[in-house]
């Protein structure tokens, strides 16, 4: 069955001139594996993953990277003829009878013709994109929805696929996690549940499948202009890899999950293997399930008061030196600093300096020298930091330039250097964080000395939050170190591979609750909050978190409490004349 040309012809045709085209054959002659994605499924996985095709086998089924052809052995198998394979690379070997073509399946026009897709699409990085390619993704308007400069080939793929579906047609497949839960994956999720629901999503964790690769694997069902209330989630949870005994396992709770699908309360854990209904993910949020046992992080996500971070608080990232050795200074080093040097250094913070609430040390003296315009000025007047900055020079040379020509002895870029010179008190946050190594978050106040400002380097973001919005800076540091907003951010925030993302995007989302001024007890739990985390800040007494743990779960079940009295008022109230 050959698709037929669409209204997306044009861009297909027009990609036929370019000379990338060209240096196809070339491309085909690189590294497979590295280049095309070729790490087959073991032949268990893919009956697996066809057993979960709902549709009858007189149903039209696409295999869009059939590589040796397992999934296509399989459906013949189960009784599925009408199937449609293309492949790009023509030496691999044949399992099945099926025919493939032998074509880029990024260049078919897309059609919705198809009841399935089902496979497992390849996974290139950006960087192992041929260059051609890469262009036709930022150039052409059909690409530019999904693809950026930090996507790979599988997001590419997901989205073509989709775009063959009928309508309840239904796209299975095997594939790495990350894109469900980063922030350039944002524009895929959005594209999904703008156009259907995850009807399944079996989390493998760390488990292996394929025998090459280390990255989370997750097996997705999605449905087409389906509108489906709950997704099934599965999770195994074992470094053990993925075997037939495995697959049962799943089919099993799979089937357990049907059974109960109307009771979003259902909830299975044995320690390896978990299984729960989550509400359908929506708009671009990350595809992070939370488990009926995560009441709090449900709570948040229901008030209808929330304030996010970025409605009170400018946030920026750190500052880029482009090579951190040559500007860094330690102590014994600053008694070789003439007076000028000494007024010319900069206080910085770094990731491994924070702390949760406060810093772990000192900030990191740095030499600054973008105000001196020239090498000789520098060489006269700031001796120790030209023969420190010398001593680099070939590799300051070659940091990124970001399009500018900068100085050698120049940081590259200042990026936020007036945010941080504005606020005096700020919140530092380690721009990426794994929340698995200490068991939390870290954010923490960062209060300029008199005519000592502090600033960042790209490691860490900062939150500066805004006077004018009521809220005290303590309150805002004590919710964002507390339990119950660290659960939503693991929960709903970005994240790549366990390595959570607090760029200024992420941050910007993070809820917290609005403190209602006329409402007593949140006024004075604000007030509790507050003066316990001066208590910390002053005392360095971290085991008073507990308390403000307590406040902040206190303060929720209040915002909880007065949503569902508003919402009665709105049911009963109605024809009542008060
Ligand atoms: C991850 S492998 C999966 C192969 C097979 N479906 C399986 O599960 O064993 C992805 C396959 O897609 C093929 N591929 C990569 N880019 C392609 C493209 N643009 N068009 C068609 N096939 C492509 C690769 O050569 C590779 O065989």
């Amino acid at each position: 069955m050959e698709p037929m040309v669409s209204k997306y012809k044009h861009l297909y045709m027009n990609a036929k001139n370019l000379s990338w085209v060209r240096k196809m054959d070339n491309y085909k002659k690189m590294n497979g594996v590295k280049s095309l994605g070729q790490y087959m499924t073991p032949r268990f996985v893919a009956e697996f993953m066809c057993s979960l095709i709902s549709k009858p086998p007189s149903a039209s089924v696409l295999e869009p990277g059939a590589g040796e052809g397992v999934f296509l052995e399989v459906l013949l198998e189960k009784g599925f003829k009408n199937v449609k394979a293309y492949e790009i690379d023509s030496r691999l070997g044949k399992k099945s009878p099926i025919s493939i073509t032998y074509c880029d399946f990024l260049k078919i026009p897309p059609q919705p013709i198809y009841d399935v897709v089902i496979g497992n699409p390849p996974y290139v990085r950006w960087r192992n994109i041929p260059e051609g390619w890469r262009n036709l993704f930022k150039k052409q308007v059909y690409w530019r929805r999904i693809m950026n400069g930090l996507c790979d080939l599988t997001y590419a793929y997901i989205y073509h696929s989709v775009n063959f579906l009928k309508d309840n047609g239904e796209l299975i497949f095997i594939c790495p996690l990350f894109w469900t839960e980063t922030l350039h994956g944002k524009h895929l999720r959005e594209y999904l549940s703008k156009h259907g629901s995850i009807e399944l999503l079996i989390n493998l964790n760390e488990a292996k499948v394929f025998e090459q690769v280390s990255s989370t694997i997750i097996i997705l069902k999605y449905v087409k202009h389906a509108k489906l209330p709950y997704v099934k989630i599965v999770e195994y949870r074992s470094k053990q890899p993925v075997t037939q005994h495995v697959v049962n396992r799943l089919s099993s709770l799979i089937r357990d999950l049907e059974i109960h699908s109307r009771e979003p309360s259902f909830y299975i854990d044995d320690g390896l293997y978990r299984a729960y209904l989550c509400e359908q993910f929506v708009g671009n949020e990350p595809w992070h399930p939370i488990p009926p046992t995560e009441k709090i992080v449900k709570e948040i996500e229901t008030f209808c008061d929330v304030l996010r971070i970025g409605d009170i608080a400018e946030i920026g990232n750190g500052m880029v030196s482009g090579l951190d050795i040559a500007f860094r200074l330690d102590r014994e080093e600053l008694k070789e600093l003439n007076e000028r040097e000494r007024n010319s250094l900069i206080y910085v913070y770094k990731s491994g300096t924070l702390e949760r609430f406060l810093p772990n040390r000192e900030p990191i003296p740095y030499i600054f020298t973008n105000h001196i315009s020239s090498g000789k000025e520098l060489e006269q007047s700031y001796p120790y930091f030209y023969q420190k900055l010398s001593r680099y020079r070939e590799r300051l040379r070659q940091r990124y330039q970001y399009n500018k020509d900068i100085p050698w002895w120049h940081w590259v870029f200042l990026r936020n250097k007036g945010l941080f010179e504005r606020y005096n008190m700020k919140i530092f946050v380690p721009s990426k964080e794994r929340y698995d190594i200490r068991g939390y978050f870290r954010f923490a106040l960062i209060r300029d000395e008199k005519n000592r400002t502090f600033y960042a380097t790209q490691d860490v973001t900062a939150i500066c939050v805004r006077p004018e919005t009521g809220v005290s800076i303590e309150y805002i540091l004590g919710l964002l170190n507390s339990e119950p907003i660290q659960r939503w951010i693991m929960f709903k925030g970005f994240s790549r591979g366990g390595v959570h993302d607090f760029s200024e995007e992420p941050i910007r989302h993070i809820p917290l609750p609005r403190i209602n001024w006329n409402n007593d007890n949140e006024a004075e739990i604000h007030r509790l909050i507050e003066t316990v985390v001066k208590e910390i800040l002053q005392h360095r007494k971290l085991d008073k978190i507990d308390e403000v743990n307590e406040y902040v779960v206190k303060l929720i079940e209040l915002k909880k409490d007065a949503r569902i009295f508003q919402q009665n008022l709105d049911v009963y109230g109605k024809g009542y004349d008060f």
